[in-house]
């Protein structure tokens, strides 16, 4: 028999620091009325817990936890680290993050803390202690969620504290000078380090044109993994301190999806299991966010994942925030749950009176009943769940298609200066996920250093834009291929290596043989501006984008061409290449919706790999229990109805359990 512990996690964010302490109890009954099981509570209590330096009060968290634990809740336990109190700002000023503009922050907002601040680290620590110590063996504590939205908002740190640390960490890393000004090619613009006091973060008055792009752009590389590892070593110092007091209740932190400042495969693989926040705006394509629990599973290793946070309607932060339509959130849970959520949780249960979310959606909002079109949806969700969501908990994805995700190639694509600015790595991985989904093939997310065995388990690997080809990763995607994969790859890949330096010898470097191409050059196209692209197979000519590889077939066959009146008319755009026993396929300019079709859709074919083929928006989505036996999705994410072989209202879900050969 299921305990109440044992239910499918449906809950969210609670802060009832933030009102009176005589609604509390007629919160809990109605959230009991939606099916509501968890409550995510103390995540910005901490100026609450510890009004000084000497003095921690848990006074209110233990009515809180007493209160929930008698309800019989599920606790998901923050330990509140992501805003620092007042009196921490005053004591030691230079806790506080400085931006790239030299400016030091002051008392107030949050996710503001320099990640290399041996106070923040010491109290954060001791705080994170404290409260295992005296909760861990709280009935019905699940989770540990720590910090919240770790760099969110508050950009890197580029303090004295951060820079003098990043010299140190250069040094480990570089071990001499001549080594670290080879590898940052130095010598441009006479900014040759001749001792390591010279370095300098990458700011805006210095080497940083803007944040986001620089004049020594293996510096910016390194300024990013080495704040990405300072951030990182603080969820680690925090998990620790848990880990002393309490060996066995699984933590996390909260993730962001596409997020840029973080690697999160090295933040997956410190977490006992990934959570994330899903905030998908008014014109984010369903298909994107359907990319995002993607990359949050296979972060955290492919194992189910928590939905930590959504709307139960309208956000706050956007310029314009819509309402959730009849049907829509419920969509999205099932859509979460569909690629591999254990949980569906919302920010926030109840809308507080005061503060800069009091307009953002809550189960309960401010007229405090149940009367509500949002109360009644999330109480029907909340229904389904109890009776169907332990059923689906822990199964499994499956995915013969993995795409490559590498934040390394991400900062080094958006971090080049020329030939475009018109690329963002996460859409250019949703550009080669799109025709994949749109033909419900099942996708996980792997890093590039991926190790030969893991590649061998996927079919057909992709690695869009993958700018950043590290040692060892040439050799390892050609041996895949000989050994009969199919690599799709394009465009924007296999130009750097570790340290952000062209591969001399021809572009795509190291996949210039597996691919059979060189590329000669790169034409940047005008916004708004397309190539012609005609494809052997036939069909209406496709659209090229952004940018167009001007390509010479070494050992590969053309499998399209561009046409149009530009010098390269007729010259190849698409091409395949065998490789031993498999193919590699080559996109030489970011193809509009139906070119990625005809590069991809043929692939799937000769794999034979199942396709069923939906408008965007409406998903097919499996989750394996065991041999044979799976829960089917069957969705639609958008406000119109889908008239196929099944009719689906706007925002309708089926769910059912199959048996499948
Ligand atoms: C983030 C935060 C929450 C809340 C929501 C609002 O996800 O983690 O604390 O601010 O945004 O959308
Ligand atoms: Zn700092």
């Amino acid at each position: 028999m299921l305990t109440s512990h044992g239910r499918f996690i449906f809950g969210g964010d609670w802060n009832p620091e933030q009102w009176d302490e005589s609604v509390w109890e007629r919160d809990i009954d109605m959230l009991k009325d939606a099916h509501i099981n968890e409550a995510t509570i103390n995540v910005f209590s901490w100026a609450q817990l510890q009004p000084s330096l000497e003095r921690y009060d848990f006074s209110v968290l233990d009515r809180i936890v007493s209160l929930l634990v008698s309800n019989d809740f599920n606790i998901i336990l923050a330990t509140s680290t992501a805003a620092l109190p007042g009196w921490l700002v005053r004591e030691y000023p230079d806790v506080l993050r400085m931006d790239a503009d030299g400016v030091r922050h002051v008392f107030g907002g949050r996710h503001n803390f320099c990640p290399n601040s041996v106070v923040f680290r010491r109290l954060s620590s001791k705080l994170a202690g404290a409260l295992a110590q005296r909760y861990s063996d709280v009935a019905g504590l699940r989770y540990w969620h720590v910090g919240n939205e770790y760099g969110g908002g508050g950009g890197m740190c580029y303090c004295p504290r951060c820079a003098e640390r990043f010299r140190t960490w250069l040094r480990g890393k570089y071990g001499d000078l001549d080594s670290l000004n080879r590898a940052w090619c130095t010598h441009v613009w006479s900014h040759t380090i001749v001792d390591w006091a010279d370095i300098v973060p990458p700011v805006t008055f210095g080497d940083g044109i803007g944040v986001e792009k620089a004049v020594i752009s293996g510096l910016l590389l390194d300024y990013r993994r080495f704040q990405n590892q300072a951030q990182l070593d603080c969820f680690i110092n925090e998990r620790d301190a848990i880990r002393r007091f309490d060996r066995q209740t699984p933590i996390t932190t909260n993730l962001m999806g596409t997020f840029k400042d973080l690697d999160y495969f090295s933040w997956g693989k410190q977490m006992d299991v990934v959570s994330w926040d899903n905030y998908p705006g008014m014109d984010t394509e369903p298909s994107y966010t359907a990319m995002c629990h993607d990359l949050m599973r296979s972060v955290g290793g492919g194992k189910p994942f928590l939905l930590m946070e959504q709307t139960p309607n309208q956000q706050n932060w956007f310029p314009y925030c819509a309402v959730k339509k009849p049907g829509e959130v419920r969509a999205l849970s099932w859509q979460a749950v569909a690629h591999g959520a254990d949980s569906v949780q919302f920010f926030q249960l109840r809308q507080s009176l005061g503060g800069c979310e009091r307009f953002h959606g809550a189960v309960i909002g401010h007229d405090g009943t149940e009367k509500t079109r949002v109360f009644a949806e999330t109480r029907r969700l909340g229904a389904e769940l109890a009776d169907i969501g332990a059923g689906i908990s822990g199964s499994a994805v499956v995915s013969r298609v993995a795409i490559m995700f590498d934040w390394d190639s991400y900062w080094s694509l958006e971090g080049c200066v020329g030939p475009t600015q018109g690329f963002s790595y996460p859409r250019e991985i949703h550009r080669f996920y799109k025709p994949l989904h749109a033909m419900n093939v099942s996708v996980d997310m792997i890093e590039s250093t991926a190790s030969l065995e893991t590649m061998m388990k996927y079919s057909l690997v992709i690695a869009p834009t993958l700018i950043m080809v590290k040692a060892g990763v040439g050799e390892r995607i050609g041996e895949y291929v000989s050994r009969g994969g199919r690599f799709v790859t394009g465009y924007m890949s296999g130009i750097h290596d570790e340290n952000d330096l062209v591969i001399p010898g021809g572009y795509p470097g190291p996949l210039r043989e597996v691919c059979g191409v060189w590329v000669e050059e790169m034409d940047a196209l005008a916004p708004g501006t397309t190539v012609p692209v005609v494809f052997e197979s036939g069909g209406k000519p496709r659209g090229g984008r952004i940018i167009a590889d001007v390509m010479h077939l070494e050992t590969a066959e053309s499998l399209a061409a561009y046409a149009g009146d530009s010098f390269y008319s007729g010259t190849p755009a698409v091409s395949v290449n065998r490789h031993g026993d498999g193919f590699a396929y080559y996109v030489g300019t970011a193809l509009d919706e139906s070119g990625m079709n005809d590069v991809i859709v043929p692939i799937l074919k000769d794999l034979g790999i199942p396709m069923i083929h939906t408008p965007e928006g409406v998903e097919v989505c499996r989750r394996w229990r065991g041999e044979g036996d799976c829960v089917e999705f069957l969705m639609n994410m958008t406000d119109r109805e889908y008239a196929g072989d099944v009719r689906l209202a706007p925002y309708e879900v089926r769910v059912s359990p199959r048996r499948e050969k």
